[in-house]
């Protein structure tokens, strides 16, 4: 008989980090690839730190970049694992940036990461079941199990446009592709 998987509560993790001139850009903003590697290293810390395993980064969703993020300011990373598969767990991140004089603070932006816990032969593994204790738990779970099936729906559709476009074409005579475009740009 299967023996009944292990059970854990998600723990909050919050990641500071102030923000040094050579982060910056060109115009003197922090640059946006310094904060996606700052994304990535607390996805990676709050998802190993769930599973007890490694884990690797499998996707990102949008992130977007609404306000600058300036240089001296400090940078706070909630992060909190919302829902886990079998070896899969989706962390949700949220950035907030503070002026550390007038302690003035903004949310910068929002971004949800899909990592998986690998074991040492890297492939995946499987990693207790998130328990959900209050309501406000269930509630992360039930959203990030909508967008896990979004990004499933997005990732088929993004295939069908490649195979359309990319790699179909090579196959197709000129008169096929330019029915195919005719067709396409007379829906603009
Ligand atoms: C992540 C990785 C180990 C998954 O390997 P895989 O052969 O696809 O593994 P599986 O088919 O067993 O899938 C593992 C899990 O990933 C999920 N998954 C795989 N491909 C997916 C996709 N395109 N979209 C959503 N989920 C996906 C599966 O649903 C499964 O979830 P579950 O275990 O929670 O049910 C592999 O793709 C890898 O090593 N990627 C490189 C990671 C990396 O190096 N990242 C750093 C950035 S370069």
């Amino acid at each position: 008989m299967q023996e009944p998987r292990e059970q854990q509560l998600a723990e909050p993790l919050i990641m500071t980090m102030l923000m040094t001139p050579e982060m910056a850009n060109f115009s003197g903003n922090i640059h946006g690839g310094s904060i996606l590697k700052m994304l990535d290293q607390v996805a990676y810390s709050c998802a190993a730190h769930y599973a007890h395993h490694y884990a690797v980064t499998l996707s990102v969703d949008q992130v977007k970049f609404k306000k600058p993020v300036k240089v001296g300011e400090l940078l706070t990373f909630y992060a909190q694992v919302n829902y886990v598969g079998r070896s899969t767990m989706e962390v949700g991140i949220k950035v907030v940036a503070e002026n550390i004089l007038s302690k003035e603070s903004r949310h910068t932006n929002s971004c949800y990461f899909t990592m998986v816990a690998v074991g040492d032969d890297g492939r995946p593994v499987q990693i207790p079941q998130l328990l959900l204790n209050s309501a406000k738990d269930k509630a992360r779970f039930v959203a990030a199990k909508l967008r896990r099936q979004l990004r499933i729906e997005h990732d088929s559709t993004m295939q069908a446009i490649d195979l359309k476009w990319t790699e179909q074409l090579d196959t197709l005579s000129e008169e096929e592709i330019e029915e195919a475009l005719n067709a396409e740009m007379g829906s603009r």
